[in-house]
């Protein structure tokens, strides 16, 4: 290589390094796309971020001890009085001019969660995803984009997630390298450290509304239907089992929690989740949280421990946030002896694929039972599945409502009451709408026994729900044998 390349090439390489560790402003936003011209300027930012580093780390060391005692404005006050006297000794190099914004960048990030803070005051932002110190991803309207934020370094996004998962007493290090926890405001927060995240810690917050989603809100976001609410309102109050499936993100938690809320008052509710999110507002709910293993791998609890505890304190409903794996054979148990009203939710691709997906946590968990017995209890347990689908332009719609009608030889026969009608679309909008597909559902007559009831119109079938009708009675869903089953299964990841 000449020399004139190679200098070019260094020139380069240094013109990149230097947009890398400049900050657009001495703080944390910080564009990731380079900048021309950045030496100088990232010089200064370098130094008003090591200055940052340091005061922060004495403030830490200042108030660390009285950290736990204090909480709200008299937290503040002390980390103010300690930066104060920090700020007037003479190793710490702060002009005069730009003291406030170093002081307010300093509490944010030793009180707050540093870039963090503006995402999570952001209404409108649903997902945080921090990929790396300086990589921070957020879903804004259904949808995913890059921010220019960033952590100061990664010392400082490691104190974030720290700080994050020690306030709802667990920990994060390499014996047990990922978690889940939750932030004081409900958030549902996971972090993932290498070495099983292997370019660095992840950290994924998944925010809720203040205000948990009413059923107004489902129905103007377009998510529900009047008629839908008016049926699962019914299927809730005459205490069908419901099935609450889809993908990720797709909004379970939120409509499990949207139809817990029409239980009536009077029930005693037990909630039982991994990490708790779900809002009910009743008067008389017991949550309950599962619990990881500590560091010498002892004390776990289990959602199956939590689901058979919960049997012995008087249930009337049973609220599981999600099942993955053991636990849904203690739920389809609970359904069906005794705790009828019942939910729970679980990712699937479909209606069917849910109960298949229960069928195989079942037999994954190691009970020995023959599928057929397997597949009776999620026959006998199931009433009503309800599908949740994302958009592609980010809105989330419930595509099908589908109930579990009963056995015909090993099949589960199901049958969708409301199915999705995709609309023409236009500018990238989704324009389908939920339609009934003019059949009587069975579990009429159950919510009958139960004195609820439906009025006959909400299932009168509307546009094309017709050809849907004679199309689903024709071929009744079939659940797959366990052969079928294994079959897909190999040939497909999820
Ligand atoms: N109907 C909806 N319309 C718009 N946004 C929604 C809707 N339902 C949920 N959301 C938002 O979508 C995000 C995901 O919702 P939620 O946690 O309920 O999904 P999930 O299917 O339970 O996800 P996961 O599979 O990760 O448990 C949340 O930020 C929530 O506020
Ligand atoms: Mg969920």
């Amino acid at each position: 290589m000449k020399l004139s390349e190679k200098l070019a090439v260094l020139e380069e390489e240094e013109r990149q390094a230097a947009a890398k560790a400049a900050p657009a402003e001495p703080g944390q936003a910080r564009p990731r796309a380079s900048r021309t011209g950045a030496k100088s300027k990232a010089r200064a930012s370098s130094t008003w971020e090591e200055s940052k580093r340091k005061v922060r780390g004495m403030v830490l060391a200042e108030v660390a001890p009285k950290m736990g005692k204090l909480k709200g404005e008299a937290l503040t006050t002390e980390v103010k009085n300690a930066l104060d006297k920090i700020l007037q000794r003479q190793d710490v190099q702060v002009s005069p001019l730009e003291r406030r914004k170093f002081v307010q960048e300093v509490i944010q990030d030793t009180l707050g969660y540093g870039p963090l803070d503006p995402l999570l005051q952001d209404v409108n932002v649903t997902e945080i995803m921090c990929n790396s110190f300086d990589e921070i991803w957020v879903e804004r309207e259904g949808r995913l984009e890059a921010t220019d934020l960033s952590f100061t370094d990664d010392v400082q996004y490691r104190q974030v997630i720290e700080k994050i998962v020690s306030a709802v007493g667990r920990r994060i290090d390499e014996s047990s390298p990922m978690v889940d926890a939750r932030l004081p405001d409900g958030s549902r927060v996971n972090a993932i450290i290498p070495p099983l995240a292997l370019h660095g810690s992840v950290l994924t917050i998944r925010k809720f509304a203040a205000d948990p989603y009413t059923v107004k809100d489902l129905i103007n976001f377009g998510t529900f239907t009047l008629d839908l609410a008016v049926v699962m309102e019914a299927c809730v109050r005459g205490k069908l089992n419901i099935l609450v499936s889809g993908g990720t993100g797709t909004g379970k938690t939120t409509n499990l929690n949207v139809l817990s809320s029409f239980i009536p008052d009077g029930e005693r509710i037990i909630t039982i989740e991994d990490s708790a999110e779900l809002q009910l507002q009743q008067p008389h709910v017991i949550n309950l949280e599962s619990r990881p293993p500590n560091s010498e791998g002892s004390g776990e609890v289990r959602i199956r421990d939590l689901v058979k505890n919960s049997l012995r304190m008087r249930p009337d409903r049973i609220i599981v946030g999600e099942v993955r794996g053991a636990e849904a054979l203690d739920m389809l148990q609970a359904m069906n002896t005794g705790h009828e009203g019942s939910m729970t939710t679980v990712h699937s691709n479909s209606p069917r694929d849910a109960l298949v997906r229960l069928e195989t946590m079942v037999l994954m968990a190691g009970f020995d039972l023959p599928v057929r017995a397997i597949r009776e209890q999620v026959n006998a347990a199931i009433d009503v599945i309800m599908h949740l689908d994302r958009m592609p332009d980010g809105r989330r719609v419930v595509t099908a409502v589908t109930e579990v009608q009963g056995m015909e030889g090993d099949t589960i026969l199901l049958q969708d009451i409301f199915r999705y009608k995709p609309g023409a679309g236009t500018g990238g909008k989704a324009t389908g709408e939920l339609v009934a597909t003019g059949l009587r559902p069975k579990f009429l007559d159950k919510l009958e026994v139960a004195g609820v009831e439906v009025p006959a119109k909400v299932f009168r079938s509307s546009g094309n729900g017709r050809a849907a009708v004679a199309d689903t009675r024709a071929r009744p869903t079939r659940v797959p044998t366990q052969r079928e089953l294994a079959e897909a299964e190999g040939g497909k990841s999820r």
